[in-house]
């Protein structure tokens, strides 16, 4: 079975967990899905198969990477009682592992491939949870434009849903690549845990989180992309801060995404509709509106250190694709 899912990028980022064996969020988030950053993965079952296999934008992935897909296929296997290994064959339309939220689209589009090559038909929100068992971002990539992960209490109400807006046929996010999607100095799995763990500021992001979703809900209800924009580059800042507090340090940044977010602030002081937002990782993601989207991809094109710029909007939701209708996705940019 084939399924393609969208990357998302959070408005109101999900950083630190509350159980690490059911990847449970410590807060909700809220997303964008996004049509131009894709996964499409095949899960086949195969009989006689001495291990899990992945193959990975072409490469069959080291015994490490294989390993977080294999422990997601024991849960498809335990929920299915499908008893044998399989081959994931996975590509993404952009950089793996380089903070473009691959882990999203990639553990979304697994969700859905196997669990219908093992014959289970999970609904939105049983796909969501278990996706959210991969990775915690992945739980969003289950729905399309605007998507509201809720934190929970338990297993069962952590799960995302899509959020309607006016704003969802109208927004543009323009990706800045920089450093040619080289792989990302700290996962965020491993750098959200550190934060947590000792950051002196890490009580202070957490605290901002509720209030940050009630505004960008109340924001995405009334179509104020300006309040959302505002909301989503401050709530980004709140996060870097925290992880940039960690004892050592996590520090995403490189003097590339100074520039770009300087570039969109100046932007803004002249008019322009331009907020910024970054993960884990040195890229800068900007949201704006269709009108604007095509001068602030070639201001930030002229920047020294971005590497690639690219404008889209928001996408769908995750689908199972007909094998008659597998698109072959153009090939990610060369890291360098
Ligand atoms: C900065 O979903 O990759 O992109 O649940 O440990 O796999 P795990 O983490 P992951 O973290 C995403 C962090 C982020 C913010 C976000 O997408 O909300």
């Amino acid at each position: 079975m084939t399924a393609r899912a969208c990357a998302n990028i959070a408005l109101v980022k999900y950083w630190g967990k509350r159980d690490a064996l059911l990847n449970l969020p410590a807060e909700g988030s809220l997303s964008l899905s996004l049509a131009g950053l894709l996964t499409e993965t095949t899960v086949q079952f195969v009989e006689g198969l001495a291990a899990d296999e992945l193959i990975l934008d072409g490469v069959t992935a080291k015994t490490g990477e294989a390993g977080r897909v294999s422990e997601f296929l024991d849960i498809v296997r335990s929920l299915s009682g499908v008893q044998i290994n399989a081959r994931v064959t996975s590509r993404n339309s952009f950089p793996t592992a380089s903070g473009l939220a691959s882990s999203a689209s990639g553990f979304a589009a697994l969700a859905l491939a196997a669990t219908q090559a093992a014959g289970l038909e999970l609904d939105g929100k049983a796909l969501s949870r278990l996706a959210r068992r991969g990775s915690g971002s992945a739980a969003r990539s289950i729905f399309g434009g605007f998507v509201r992960m809720y934190a929970g209490i338990r297993d069962e109400d952590a799960y995302a849903e899509p959020l309607a807006s006016p704003l969802v046929d109208s927004v543009r996010m323009v990706v800045a690549v920089i450093g040619g999607g080289a792989p990302k100095s700290h996962g965020s799995r491993d750098a959200m845990d550190h934060t947590a763990a000792t950051s002196p500021l890490y009580r202070g992001w957490l605290d901002t989180v509720p209030k940050d979703l009630a505004t960008a809900e109340a924001a995405l209800a009334a179509g104020d992309l300006e309040k959302l924009g505002t909301l989503a580059e401050a709530n980004a800042f709140a996060m870097h801060a925290s992880a940039i507090a960690a004892r050592p340090s996590v520090m995403y940044w490189r003097p590339a995404t100074l520039a770009v977010i300087a570039e969109i602030q100046g932007l803004r002081a002249c008019g322009m509709a331009a907020w910024c937002t970054m993960d884990a990782g040195p890229h800068v993601k900007v949201l704006t509106t269709e009108a604007d989207a095509p001068t602030i991809a070639m201001r930030l094109r002229d920047l020294e250190g971005v590497t690639a710029v690219t404008i889209t909007g928001a996408g769908p939701a995750a689908i199972a694709v007909d094998p008659t209708d597998i698109v072959t996705l153009p090939p990610p940019p060369a890291a360098e």
